[in-house]
């Protein structure tokens, strides 16, 4: 079994995608702790719900290396072998980061390289983009740079911004789950 910790700030629809996925079994994962920094994040509930550990950090409270230094520690104890960011919105220095080298994997709403940061999606309809990407890669010290380990795209030709918003996360919550296989499978 694999041991796994999720990250999330929100409202966490991709966390409770690998929640499902854990729990019907297509993914051999045990998911051992949610990391928030949200105490109102909806990930926190849907962490509950499903008898998951929660960690809330109040990064007002602490530095970032208090913060770095405490989940290294915490995620070792727990033996976590993959961190798996579902829209986590606090960045990582090199000290967390270098722990956990290619364990450590995100979506992002967009085609990557285009669109790092955040509001991806926002950037990519005021470029008039025909299709939206999605991408999960591995997480490196730079914003949203690390190796691509899947990517897809959505055509958006015609779309409302409300159904563009549901058919982005229709297709990260599928592609999301396949990277993990895939990353899982080696
Ligand atoms: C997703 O769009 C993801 O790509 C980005 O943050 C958003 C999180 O959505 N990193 P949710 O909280 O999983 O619903």
């Amino acid at each position: 079994m694999v041991n796994v910790a999720v990250f999330a700030s929100g409202n966490g629809s991709n966390f409770q995608a690998i929640i499902d996925a854990m729990n019907n079994k297509t993914l051999a994962i045990k998911i051992k702790i949610l990391i928030c920094d949200n105490e109102d994040a909806k990930a926190i509930d849907r962490a509950l719900a499903n008898g998951i550990d929660v960690i809330l950090i109040d990064y007002k409270k602490y530095t970032r290396f208090e913060i770095e230094s405490m989940l290294v520690s915490k995620l070792k104890e727990l033996r976590v072998d993959y961190i798996f960011l579902a829209g986590f919105l606090k960045k990582f220095t090199n000290l967390f980061v270098s722990k956990f080298k290619n364990k450590i994997i995100n979506i992002h709403p967009s085609l990557l390289p285009k669109y790092k940061g955040l509001h991806a999606i926002e950037q990519a309809l005021e470029n008039n983009d025909n299709e939206i990407g999605v991408s999960v890669h591995y997480v490196t010290e730079q914003l949203d740079s690390g190796e691509i380990i899947l990517q897809d795209t959505v055509n958006i030709e015609g779309l409302k911004n409300k159904e563009i918003h549901e058919k982005i996360h229709e297709l990260e919550h599928k592609l999301y789950i396949e990277a993990i296989l895939k990353v899982l499978e080696g």
